[in-house]
């Protein structure tokens, strides 16, 4: 095993979102295009005699309340030691630090990308290669929005959120992210749906261009959106002031209560951010950018 690691666990933003069904267990059916952004938490990884997590960061506080066991950094770490123990593979102790830097419980799915940024992370640092289906099974044991923060690339997710097609060509979107300090909890925004059976997203065409991509998404919505609201009505708030900035878009993410605005450029988004935050210190704002298709 070698010495530290680190990786970037980045926020995911659902740009559309529809909820097309319901499995008899309860999950829901939907269909997202998702992308994820240049913006997220970091996780460092380091052999040690003992197991052991540390939190730092903006939003570490709101973490340190909930039993550590609960955490999925730990439960993706067991997790993956289970499935080398299978295959005959040594998997030492290992020291984890993870810096929150997304605000929990926001709808950008921190907690995924930090239980994915685990797996990546700890496959390397225990020089262990995971067949691509077993890991992938594991992620989605941890969370239905797991696979995808594995993944990390535009993508179109339906079924529960594991069944991915990758989308080629998408450009980077500048972006901001906001969020008014509300912690959402995702099965109150499932319950809370009026409809259930939405039709699935248009077919995705190849999108060059931040306008082609608005104007594609025109046509689309976060069906999401509406039960948030209703049960976060800081929610509103955000959106309005995202869009008196001229954002090309504005919507939430996932079950909420971040949201987020598109722009034609990284100045503007920055402008955008910095008035926000000026009229709004207490919220959680940022500007970033969603990452393009790979080449
Ligand atoms: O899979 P995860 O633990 O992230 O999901 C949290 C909760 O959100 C689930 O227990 C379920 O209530 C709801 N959910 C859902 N349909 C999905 C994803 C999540 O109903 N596709």
């Amino acid at each position: 095993m070698t010495g530290l690691a680190t990786r970037g666990a980045t926020a995911k933003v659902n740009l559309a979102l529809s909820i097309t069904g319901r499995r008899a267990d309860g999950y829901h059916l939907l269909d997202s295009l998702v992308v994820f952004t240049g913006f997220g938490d970091t996780l460092q990884a380091e052999p040690a005699a003992a197991d052991s997590l540390d939190l730092d960061g903006p939003f570490a506080g709101a973490l340190a309340g909930s039993p550590q066991a609960d955490n999925l950094c730990l439960k993706a770490r067991d997790g993956l030691r289970a499935l080398a123990a299978a295959r005959g593979h040594e998997a030492p102790g290992v020291a984890l630090r993870l810096t929150k830097a997304i605000p929990v419980a926001s709808g950008v799915g921190g907690g995924s990308a930090d239980a994915a940024a685990v797996l990546h992370l700890l496959c390397d640092l225990w020089r262990f290669t995971a067949d691509p289906d077993d890991l992938a099974q594991l992620a989605l044991t941890l969370g239905a929005d797991v696979p995808m923060c594995l993944a990390n690339r535009p993508l179109r997710a339906s079924g529960i959120g594991e069944a991915l097609t990758f989308v080629d060509g998408l450009p980077a979107l500048p972006m901001v992210l906001v969020n008014p300090g509300v912690a959402v909890s995702t099965p109150s925004v499932f319950r809370a749906l009026e409809s259930r059976d939405n039709p699935p997203l248009p077919a995705i065409p190849r999108l060059a261009s931040v306008r082609e991509t608005v104007a594609w998404l025109g046509g689309t919505r976060n069906d999401l959106e509406p039960p948030a609201r209703r049960l976060a009505p800081a929610i509103d708030g955000c959106l309005d002031a995202i869009r008196q900035t001229g954002a090309l878009l504005a919507r939430m993410s996932g079950s909420g209560a971040t949201c987020f605005g598109l722009y034609a450029a990284d100045t503007e988004a920055q402008a955008a951010a910095a008035a926000i935050a000026s009229r709004h210190p207490d919220w959680f704002v940022t500007a970033t950018r969603s990452l393009a298709s790979p080449a």
